[in-house]
């Protein structure tokens, strides 16, 4: 049922615009309240859902009294919650590096295997030999993989392209797939991940054309509202990033920053400084970065898939809780480090290995996410106004959630308050 599309008696699919429906009989409803605070949680509750927005969340006998008119969509006693906000992801590549997982675990470093033809540029390479078709395509189908998984919106980050003319590629794909699947698409420009081999030895020429080429032409096409940068010994400087990241913020970008993930080296300190919207990884920060964070308001970001891989520790939730900053969870989905393809999965890993309870996996990967990407005004939570994107799952209370392992379905997945695939003329990019 959760994939058939509503049929209008015409025949045509229902327009997400048009649709007026009250999703009722839930185990309970359990969303962030608007400005993210608390879980607020109504047993038994309904949610109903006019022009793709939310309405109102109550007592069901209440809400059916005041939306006589309404569709009723019965949630088969289970838990619902607003869609899930992937706020950091690689998706758009070719390839898989399997094989550099065996490698890992037989004890080669990064740099013996990069040195062996692996690493970012071998995935460059595949990505590079795609042809645009087959790669728009494998997007949409991750895309829609991740809708299926109950995350409605996800950022796809470029950066397997390295070189200007391959990353504006990149970002045009992502753009074409973005409005296949009915999702929210954040587009970022990953454009300091590795120097690329064609810039060999030109290391300062290639930050230069990226800070005064690359990022106008971003802007003049309209292809992100954010741009990141891999600050770390095997990517950027803090000076490299801070040129870039400055500069960006200065044309109006959002930005981010792949902060402390091998090495200690002031990526946390850069971000509060730029007041960015997270830093993301963080697997080497200290107490006082996370402070620093906090004071700024900068998200912090975690990847439990990629610091498992790495063989790295996340960061105690007690700590999390005395520093005080928002932390975000996210599957950093990339083919060399992170192989993840649920970020409810990532919450239920983060939750065993910090020590993080359900009400704040849930923000973590609702609220804060969507506050990581500029969005927390209208996602990652069910108040009155925001868009109406929500989750039935297959378990009927918010301790489930973070509990079952392999984590619990989506059973049902509502994008503007619509169990459809929205018509193309519904669809847009976000921002
Ligand atoms: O977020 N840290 C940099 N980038 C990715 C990994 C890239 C790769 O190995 O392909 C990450 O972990
Ligand atoms: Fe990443």
């Amino acid at each position: 049922m959760s994939q058939r599309p509503p049929v209008a008696a015409s025949g045509k699919q229902v327009a997400g615009r048009s649709a007026y429906l009250i999703l009722h009989n839930t185990s309970e409803v359990a969303t962030p309240d608007a400005e993210g605070r608390t879980v607020t949680r109504q047993p038994r509750g309904a949610i109903v859902f006019r022009g793709g927005r939310v309405v109102e969340v109550g007592p069901a006998g209440d809400l059916f009294r005041r939306h006589p008119d309404a569709r009723p969509l019965n949630a088969n006693g289970k838990l619902v919650t607003p869609g899930l906000v992937d706020c950091h992801t690689h998706m758009i590549f070719a390839g898989h590096r399997a094989a550099e997982l065996q490698m890992k675990l037989a004890g080669q470093s990064y740099a013996e295997i990069a040195a062996k033809g692996g690493g970012i540029r071998s995935t460059v390479a595949d990505t590079t030999l795609a042809n645009d078709e087959a790669l728009e395509k494998l997007l949409a189908r991750r895309l829609e993989r991740w809708r299926a998984n109950g995350c409605t919106t996800v950022e796809v980050k470029s950066g397997y392209g390295l070189t200007p003319r391959r990353e504006l590629r990149l970002l045009e794909l992502v753009s074409g797939a973005a409005i296949r699947v009915p999702a929210r698409v954040h587009r970022t420009a990953l454009v300091l991940h590795a120097l690329p081999e064609e810039y060999d030895g030109r290391r300062e020429e290639f930050v230069r054309d990226v800070r005064d080429g690359l990022l106008d032409e971003i802007q003049r096409r309209g292809l992100a509202g954010a741009v990141d940068a891999f600050c770390d010994p095997v990517g950027f400087t803090v000076e490299e990033c801070r040129a870039v990241l400055s500069r960006a913020r200065d044309l109006g970008f959002e930005v981010k920053l792949h902060a402390e993930q091998t090495a200690r080296v002031g990526g946390a300190r850069l971000a509060a400084e730029l007041r960015a919207r997270s830093a993301d990884h963080l697997e080497c920060a200290s107490e006082e970065d996370w402070a620093a964070l906090a004071a700024a308001g900068v998200v912090g970001v975690l990847l439990p898939a990629a610091a498992l891989t790495l063989g790295q520790r996340l960061p105690e939730a007690a700590m999390l809780r005395r520093g005080g900053a928002r932390v975000a969870i996210a599957t950093d989905f990339n083919p060399g480090t992170a192989p993840a393809q649920s970020l409810l999965e990532c919450a239920v890993l983060a939750g065993r290995l910090c020590g993080f309870d359900a009400t704040e996996l849930l923000l973590a990967v609702t609220w804060n996410a969507a506050h990581a990407l500029g969005c927390e005004a209208e996602v990652g939570h069910l108040s009155p106004g925001a868009w109406g994107d929500a989750v039935q799952w297959e378990c009927e209370s918010l301790e489930e959630l973070p509990y079952w392992m392999p984590a619990v379905r989506a059973e049902t997945v509502l994008v503007r308050g619509a169990d459809l695939a929205l018509p193309a003329v519904e669809r847009r990019v976000w921002p």
